[in-house]
């Protein structure tokens, strides 16, 4: 006994000494009217100053776990004691077969539990996470203070369903700036997009069972589209965005509920919609009366070309589309802050969803973001990251076409690029063999609806060292020519 106590750094030792004797009373390790080491041989024996075991022992015994006997010492208090009964509660169950189908389909679909990690000194292509080292830390902190200052006790009670109101009006001139005609228009904050995603899901019932989009597209919406028990119905991607023919066809073959479209820098493609194929896509929708869920993702990031209104812009005074926004991959996705735009009666009924799910978005996080916005900060760090990312992005594309034996490399900004090689080629096996160098990605096929995929792959070079970046993409390259023969 006592030889496993560890002290924590920066957490007061007589916290973490009472912490410790009431657990070894729970556990029964020390039972019920036992005597207690005295203070002097505690403090030895667990290598802490006497005061401190005084300290605990009397914190022990406001807690009622130890009562002291004058001039004798303490002793566990018995009602605290674990006794007989502890045995009999203790019982087991196999918890996998109270599971609900829909958490058991979760786990399977957790790619982030099956992926091949990275050990050290791996040089890894798979995250498409903001670089922290651009991170705008100084005027982050200022952001906190200035808001904690003006309204700190507020910020920590509860907040609004809906959302922190200075941030929602915030964002609704955000939004407006981007050319959406906000009458009839509300917004909802959410735990970024992909709560935001799982919201309109869950709320949209389902007349047809089915959802349409991109082929390939986002993991994690596929993911949330399982789980919330849509068939999904992808359609082909050109170099320009989705395949407007094969949509067309799509829309004419089956109903669906809604479709999930991600026009800017599509992940993973890193495709931006050109302005005809958002038109065209736009008078489908229309002529055949499908919503869309339009994922707003990485707007902000266009390195060349002119600005490219969203969907939500094009529809005008329309309400048949619903826009999911996120700063995650701009600025911060520890932040879990995005928000929901679309129709205010919609709104209306996804605010109660929101409320009923999880009360409301942490108002901590959202006034932060929102002092940040307010600051100017936005504009300033995305200057400044989308130089670095452009630089990255050219170097990584440079790198590509110098290496790797593709017979097409897409992305027109953001974090990453979309590599497919000769049909027939295995990108799984070449991450088998670059893994035993060093090197990862994604394998391309878990962004396909159909299980197709397999000769593509998925480089994000946001969070990668430029000699690495190098590197790693000649690696690949012999490798791939090997694997090619
Ligand atoms: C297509 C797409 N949309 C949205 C997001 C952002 O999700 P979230 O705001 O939940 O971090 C991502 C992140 O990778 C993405 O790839």
């Amino acid at each position: 006994m006592f030889k496993d106590f560890k002290l924590i750094a920066g957490r007061p030792v007589y916290i973490q000494v009472k912490d410790y004797m009431k657990s070894l009373i729970l556990r029964g390790a020390l039972q019920g009217e036992q005597k207690l080491p005295s203070t002097r041989e505690l403090s030895l024996l667990l290598a802490v100053s006497r005061n401190s075991v005084i300290s605990a022992y009397t914190a022990l015994e406001d807690d009622g776990f130890a009562y002291t006997v004058q001039g004798q010492g303490s002793y566990v208090a018995s009602a605290a004691a674990s006794d007989s009964t502890t045995a009999v509660s203790a019982w087991t169950m196999d918890w996998k077969t109270r599971l609900s189908s829909r958490a058991l389909l979760a786990e399977e679909l957790d790619i982030m539990k099956r992926g091949i990690r990275a050990g050290k000194g791996t040089i890894s292509f798979t995250s498409i996470a903001p670089d922290e080292s651009l991170f705008d830390l100084d005027n982050v902190k200022r952001a906190f203070l200035d808001r904690m200052s003006v309204e700190g006790n507020v910020l920590l009670n509860y907040g609004y369903a809906k959302g922190y109101k200075p941030l929602i009006d915030y964002l609704r001139q955000y939004m407006e700036h981007k050319g959406v005609d906000m009458r009839g228009k509300d917004l909802l904050i959410t735990n970024g997009f992909t709560e935001g995603f799982d919201i309109v899901l869950s709320a949209l019932g389902q007349r047809h069972g089915a959802v349409l989009c991109e082929n390939p597209t986002h993991h994690t919406a596929l993911k949330n589209l399982r789980l919330n028990g849509f068939d999904i119905r992808g359609v082909a991607m050109e170099p320009d965005g989705i395949h407007l023919g094969e949509l067309k066809r799509a829309l004419e073959e089956e109903e669906v509920d809604c479709a999930y479209f991600v026009p800017s820098y599509h992940n993973p493609t890193g495709i931006v919609m050109s302005p005809e194929k958002r038109q065209g896509l736009m008078k489908l929708m229309a002529e055949y009366r499908v919503p869309v869920i339009e994922d707003g993702f990485n707007e902000e990031l266009r390195y060349s070309g002119s600005h490219v209104a969203p969907l939500i812009a094009a529809a005008g005074s329309g309400n048949s589309i619903i826009y999911l926004g996120s700063f995650s991959k701009v600025l911060f996705p520890g932040l879990r802050v995005g928000w929901v735009l679309a129709d205010q009666e919609l709104i209306y009924v996804l605010e109660s969803v929101k409320r009923a799910r999880s009360i409301h978005t942490s108002t901590l996080d959202q006034s932060i973001l929102y002092q940040y916005l307010l600051g100017g900060h936005l504009e300033k760090f995305l200057k400044r990251a989308r130089t670095e990312y452009k630089r990255k992005y050219e170097l990584t594309m440079a790198c590509c076409k110098e290496c790797l034996p593709y017979s097409r490399i897409s992305g027109d900004g953001g974090l990453h690029l979309f590599v497919t090689f000769p049909k027939g080629f295995s990108t799984r096996e070449l991450l088998a063999a670059c893994r035993e160098q060093g090197v990862i990605f994604t394998a391309g096929d878990i962004f396909f609806t159909d299980g197709t995929g397999q000769h593509t792959l998925r480089l994000g070079f946001s969070r990668v060292a430029d000699e690495d970046i190098r590197r790693g993409i000649e690696i690949i390259g012999r490798t791939a020519r090997q694997l090619l023969g």
